[in-house]
């Protein structure tokens, strides 16, 4: 007898076979256990039915704890109800290990303990979705890039260069010597692409984020094209195709995946079928601050409607709960008062994410309103722009001042860098950060001081504008952002297995 996948049954139908796995739910009827098996392809229900089975097979069935790990055979049956289509009706089944009080029960969880148990969670459907859409993110770029000629590079990751800014730099020793944790890749992939045209690198890179955000980690993967022979108009060009692609791919080969975690994937059209939104600085600061309309809105008049309609909703929800409550005084059937404390139990959740977008909007009119030109745009400034389109936004040119030291500075307006950031739609904000680079030496050599970097540590990088300097430009996607954006999470924490971020170092 065949030994299967559950993500193999579709060509099993009808037939024995034999599955390996573990327990993660378990219900009981007359006779029968309902056992849903995982086996890292997949989940199954399984049926173990007291006249089909040996008295032995059916007390392991009956006594089975969650996350023991089991071997079994049964037919391959079809039912349209079950997730993936199948069920397994078992003949025989043989207990591998018996788990004894698994810490991660069906019952709610607070997040620190999830995330202690982090070894343990990922086990469950949740994050196992999630590390699949993961998984398959890097399979798409790798192809994307492989199919566009590019090489891929490992940049180290000690270094004696900082990158981006030396406030989040993470020191260590090497040997006798003063060495970081890389933050970017970037100035080896300048290197690289001077020597192979066009790289891309794809590793970790580390931030010392003294803060809990959303958004950040201390230990992140991140891809960085770099291209010779290109300017900013063609690095976003390669942007937008390449964030389509991915999305394209995801959609098309995750589909039990984003089921799971309960994706709406009309959006990934839209954008796919779409082209992204490209704005000026100049000309998003005047999106945000309400100077420019879009779609007949300003963003605070976007936002004031949306308050209103939270509010509405808020109240709108709050009645149902008071008649759902009514109907359960009453007096209803058992099965029936269990829907509706469901239901009530959905929408007090619902309701406390409302009431925290009610807390949020004010502050968001606020950040609008007083944004200063000149700045870097903050998570809140980037989550009212990205509001007002549902499309990734790329925004360009920015003031040099606020964007790194190898920005190549606009010939057409000295005081901007042709630098851009992809912001991610539905609030996610900035998932890119790329641009074209400095070709001028002295240009280099007077940003190098001015950030106070040390010159000696960059002598080798500008011998690549000494030895045939040509226009060159790339990006960074950071691979947590793209994940919990397309798995649409609330948290940066669950899109790499072992998260690293302040505070959190174990398991
Ligand atoms: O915008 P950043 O800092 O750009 C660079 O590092 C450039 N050297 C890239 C390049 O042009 N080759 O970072 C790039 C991206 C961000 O847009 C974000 O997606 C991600 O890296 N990122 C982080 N992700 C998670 N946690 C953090 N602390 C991150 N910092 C940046
Ligand atoms: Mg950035």
């Amino acid at each position: 007898m065949e030994k299967v996948l559950i993500s193999q049954l579709t060509n099993f139908k009808g037939k024995e076979v034999r599955l390996s796995g573990w327990l993660t739910n378990k219900r009981s009827g007359k006779g029968l256990e309902f056992l849903i098996i995982r086996d890292g392809s997949g989940f199954i229900q399984c049926i173990v039915d007291e006249t089909k089975v040996n008295d032995a097979d059916f007390q392991i069935a009956k006594s089975l704890t969650q996350e023991s790990s089991v071997s079994l055979v049964g037919q391959v049956v079809k039912d349209e109800k079950q997730i993936g289509g199948f069920e397994i009706h078992v003949s025989k089944l043989e207990l591998l290990h018996e788990s004894k009080g698994y810490p991660i029960t069906n019952k709610p969880h607070g997040v620190e303990f999830l995330m202690d148990n982090r070894h343990l969670w990922l086990r469950s459907k949740r994050q196992w979705a999630i590390m699949r859409v993961r998984n398959r993110i890097i399979f798409a770029i790798h192809n994307f890039f492989q199919g566009e000629g590019f090489v891929q590079m490992d940049s180290p990751v000690f270094t004696g260069n900082a990158v981006e800014g030396t406030t989040t730099l993470f020191e260590t020793t090497y040997y006798e010597d003063k060495a970081y944790l890389t933050q970017s890749g970037q100035l080896y992939g300048e290197a690289m692409a001077m020597a192979m045209g066009k790289i891309y690198t794809f590793g970790p890179t580390f931030r010392a984020e003294k803060s809990k955000t959303r958004r950040h980690l201390s230990e992140f993967w991140m891809i960085e094209p770099e291209m010779a022979f290109y300017d900013n108009d063609m690095n976003m060009d390669l942007i937008e195709r390449f964030i389509k692609y991915i999305l394209k791919d995801v959609k098309a080969n995750c589909i039990s995946e984003l089921e799971v975690l309960e994706r709406d994937t009309s959006i990934f059209d839209k954008i796919i079928e779409g082209t992204f939104p490209r704005l000026t600085y100049d000309y998003a600061v005047d999106v945000l601050k309400g100077k420019e309309k879009i779609n007949g809105k300003t963003t605070i008049e976007t936002l004031e409607n949306d308050y209103k309609e939270v509010l509405l909703e808020i109240e709108n929800k709050q009645n149902q709960i008071l008649e759902a409550e009514a109907e359960i005084k009453q007096g209803v059937k058992k099965g029936k008062q269990n829907f509706l404390q469901n239901k009530i139990d959905t929408l007090k959740n619902d309701i406390k994410e409302l009431e925290d977008r009610k807390r949020v909007i004010p502050e968001w009119i606020n950040s609008a309103n007083s944004f200063e030109y000149g700045s870097d745009l903050g998570g809140s400034d980037e989550t009212v722009l990205t509001r007002m389109f549902d499309l990734p936004l790329m925004v360009y040119n920015w003031p040099h001042e606020v964007k790194a030291f190898y920005m190549k500075r606009d010939d057409k307006n000295k005081n901007l860098a042709k630098g851009v950031d992809v912001l991610a739609p539905e609030g996610y904000g900035e998932i890119v950060g790329g641009g074209e680079r400095e070709t001028n030496e002295d240009l280099l050599i007077q940003k190098i001081e001015e950030h106070q970097l040390p010159m000696k540590a960059f002598e080798w990088y500008l011998d690549l504008r000494r030895f045939g300097s040509v226009p060159h430009a790339g990006f960074g996607l950071g691979l947590e952002r793209m994940v919990a954006w397309v798995c649409k999470l609330k948290h940066i924490r669950e899109t790499i297995p072992f998260p690293r971020m302040y505070g959190r170092l174990f398991p």
